[in-house]
């Protein structure tokens, strides 16, 4: 066994560690303005850096939090004593995370639907990211469910992506974590989610498998079997928990490192509650974690906006909590009563 896949290895395997999970904090610079809008912040570069920071800096966030995704900006950030914030993070014993996917854009000749670019130059980001003190990255495919939606097009062109940058990143010595979102939005139920979900899992592995990729330095990072948003009937937590695994069990492989979910605008409970849930059914062939944005960060981001000074303690204690919940709905311990 070569250095390269141990080191791979060793870095999937601590940001899966028991009870840990990831927090997402790479929001775009068009995302994060849509969060600081909806809390009247202004999008400022002072702004985002406080507002980051105060997140990064909470004492103990590593207890619960193995790792977080950056964003381009946030990696080259300093705070006003000197110290990057990727230092504030490895005091903390939080593995610094990119996101190198430049957005998902339409898919030409497949109306309403959208590929991810980004893999032009990433070999040389990817070795930058590298000196700043990356040790993995994220890339997010975007699937949509709607009518006669999504293409095999445009669940081929996505997984085909997804592999050639993790590829690319085994390369450079980064885990990859490979994200194919399957869009809440719509009316559809939960079998429809189930199948369009197996579909675009099976077309990336078949992908991973064929472009070399390593699955013991992978994590994958889905979205869950779960009833569209404007569904007449939702799914209860146990339904979406067992479809969730179903679904999982028959589309990837056993040596993948670990399955850390995102939150996909379900709220904070919920996100956890279904995580708990899958954990709770019995051993799995790879740890089910959490990889959450808005679900860890939601209630954080309102408490800090309402007065960025004199709520950070507070703002910061409401982020600990939820890491502290996703921590034991990781290891199928959390119940309602934890909530408080
Ligand atoms: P959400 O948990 O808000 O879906 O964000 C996770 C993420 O990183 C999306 O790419």
């Amino acid at each position: 066994m070569t250095d390269r896949y141990e080191q791979l290895v060793a870095i999937a395997q601590a940001l899966v560690a028991p009870g840990k999970g990831l927090l997402a904090i790479d929001e775009s610079s068009g995302t994060i303005k849509k969060r600081f809008d909806s809390v009247q912040v202004e999008n400022t570069e002072a702004n985002r850096l406080d507002y980051r920071s105060m997140m990064l800096s909470a004492p103990g966030l590593g207890e619960h939090i193995s790792g977080a995704i950056l964003f381009d900006e946030t990696i080259r950030q300093k705070m006003a004593d000197g110290s990057s914030l990727v230092q504030v993070m490895e005091r903390a014993g939080i593995l610094p995370g990119i996101k190198v996917d430049a957005g998902a854009r339409p898919l030409a000749g497949f109306a309403g639907e959208k590929v991810t670019e980004g893999l032009d130059g990433l070999r040389e980001r990817l070795a930058e990211y590298v000196e700043l003190g990356a040790k993995f990255a994220k890339w997010r495919a975007v699937i949509s469910i709607g009518e006669d939606i999504p293409s095999r097009a445009c669940i081929d062109a996505n997984a085909h992506a997804l592999a050639r940058y993790a590829a690319l990143c085994q390369e450079a010595g980064i885990v990859p974590i490979v994200e194919p979102e399957v869009l809440m939005d719509g009316a559809h139920d939960l079998d429809t989610s189930f199948d369009v979900t197996e579909a675009t899992l099976k077309a990336l592995f078949a992908q991973l498998y064929d472009q070399n990729v390593m699955l013991e330095g992978t994590l994958l990072k889905p979205s869950m079997v779960i009833s569209g948003s404007e569904a007449d009937e939702r799914a209860e937590v146990e339904e979406v928990a067992e479809a969730t695994v179903d679904c999982l069990l028959n589309a990837v492989p056993a040596a993948t490192a670990g399955v850390v979910f995102l939150s996909g605008g379900q709220g904070d409970v919920e996100a956890t509650a279904h995580l708990d849930a899958m954990n709770k059914m019995g051993d799995m062939p790879w740890p089910m974690s959490f990889s959450y944005g808005r679900a860890l960060q939601a209630e954080c981001l309102a408490a800090w906006a309402a007065d960025p000074q004199g709520n950070r303690e507070n703002a910061q204690q409401i982020l600990l909590h939820r890491a502290r919940m996703n921590g034991l709905a990781a290891l199928g311990e959390w119940s309602e009563e934890e909530e408080g």
